[in-house]
């Protein structure tokens, strides 16, 4: 196990034998920072750059040799046998997929939509366009995480008794203006990698427990999650974040843990320890009987060697190189159709939010409120039981009322406060 490139524990994913050309949506930092070196090192080929501000655009291609920046997203869309590579805003997604050719290969950034309301017209545009769509849950792709994977399925942990992601770090909200005042941040733009993962992993829990608490700062929703994943009474599964720590690298601490009978993996996320460039992932491995741990030697960290798999999968995909998308839309697109969350009334007003669930953004007293409430530890009322317990039938979601789901990073991230399901 000490060659990243062992084929008994692999770390990447196959790279695409006859790629198509690239046009990237939303030139802003994540293209910059992880899409393109990725790109570069696949030898992918960008061969334009649109963003509503047409400035970032053409400072991206001036950067990008061979590269074109494009005015109008028609141009965009007209690229012969491109492959999209969506990076915006999650509220901006659905329009700019209204504008794609029918039947395009998609890449879209996390999350689908900022609320409810975004996510199913997300879906709904990904059906009627016929979009052959992947969400860019590149986590999954990670070399350290495509190595835990291979030792889960190979049998290495034995029975999983404790699963546990931890992340207390000082994470920027600053760098993305597009946060300030949006309802749900946290698990919508952060947290969200860490559920997918573990549905990736462990496939659907049983039941979600989750509780966000609200940040110091009025300016931003929330600043930490604890979400609880039920797989059975013999494990424990648990995501905790906390993203307002001393800005000191001491005690910070970016974890993804699973123990299980006979072997245990501890792998760090180098990248929250200091966004967006971070420390190096490491990965280090017990088996049972061993004197210690052993460090696996990896090829790259989530930053940026992750975001190779993402697009070589969809690039294969197209190709017809690899049978099926790793994370389709269309895993959301059900989460919609057929069992979104409700949240409750007062779990909307408790978060400052209307009926539809978007923030009252610029009400002052609100936003005070918000604050007060952190700082005196006082944390919104959670839902009864009753109304935890409550399955609304497909198609008569009102929106209104906290209900079951199946997915957790559909229930979780979409819901503000408190919240829990149970199958
Ligand atoms: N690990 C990850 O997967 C990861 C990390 C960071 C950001 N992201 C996601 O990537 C997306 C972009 O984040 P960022 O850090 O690049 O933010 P950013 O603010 O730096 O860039 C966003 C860009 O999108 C452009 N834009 C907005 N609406 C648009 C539209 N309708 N059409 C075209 N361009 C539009 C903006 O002008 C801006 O240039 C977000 O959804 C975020 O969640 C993912």
């Amino acid at each position: 196990m000490a060659d990243p490139d062992d084929p008994t524990l692999p770390q990447r994913w196959p790279a695409p034998s006859t790629p198509r050309p690239i046009v990237v949506i939303g030139s802003g930092a994540i293209v910059e920072q992880a899409h393109l070196p990725a790109y570069r090192r696949l030898g992918l080929s960008v061969a334009a750059f649109y963003d509503i501000d047409p400035t970032r655009s053409a400072a991206m291609a001036a950067r990008s040799p061979g590269a074109q920046p494009l005015t109008a997203i028609a141009d965009a869309a007209r690229w012969p046998d491109a492959v999209f590579d969506v990076a915006v805003p999650g509220s901006a997604v659905a329009g700019v997929l209204t504008e794609l050719p029918e039947r395009s290969c998609v890449l879209i950034q996390k999350p689908l939509g900022e609320s409810l309301a975004e996510a199913q017209r997300i879906a709904s545009v990904c059906h009627s366009r016929q979009l052959r769509a992947a969400q860019n849950f590149q986590l999954r792709f990670s070399p350290n995480l495509i190595a835990m994977k291979a030792l889960l399925d190979r049998g290495f942990f034995g029975e999983l008794v404790d699963i546990e992601v931890r992340v207390v770090t000082y994470t920027p909200w600053e760098l993305w203006s597009f946060m300030r005042g949006i309802p749900r941040l946290e698990i919508l733009y952060h947290s969200i990698h860490y559920l997918d993962v573990l549905r990736h992993l462990l496939g659907e829990p049983r039941s979600v427990f989750c509780h966000t608490t609200r940040s110091q700062r009025p300016e931003y929703a929330d600043v930490a999650s604890t979400t609880l994943l039920d797989y059975g009474p013999t494990s424990r599964v648990v995501v905790g974040t906390f993203h307002a720590h001393a800005p000191l690298p001491d005690h910070a601490m970016s974890e993804l843990r699973i123990e299980g009978t006979r072997g245990t993996a501890v792998t760090r996320m180098g990248v929250n320890l200091a966004y967006p460039t971070g420390k190096p992932d490491t990965l280090e491995i017990w088996e049972r009987g061993a004197a210690r741990f052993t460090a696996v030697p990896l090829r790259g960290s989530w930053f940026t060697e992750a975001f190779e798999g993402p697009m070589s999968n969809l690039q294969r995909f197209a190709a017809g190189e690899d049978t099926a998308l790793v994370s389709p839309v269309d895993d959301a697109v059900k989460i919609v159709r057929d069992e979104f969350p409700k949240t409750s009334p007062q779990i909307l007003r408790d978060a400052g939010c209307d009926r539809q669930g978007r923030r009252k953004v610029g009400t002052g007293d609100r936003l005070e409120d918000d604050k007060r409430r952190a700082f005196t530890g006082h944390t919104p009322r959670p839902s009864s039981g009753r109304e935890r317990n409550r399955k609304v039938a497909p198609g008569h979601e009102d929106n209104t009322s906290l209900s079951s789901g199946s997915q957790p990073n559909a229930c979780a991230a979409m819901l503000p406060s408190s919240c829990g399901f149970r199958r």
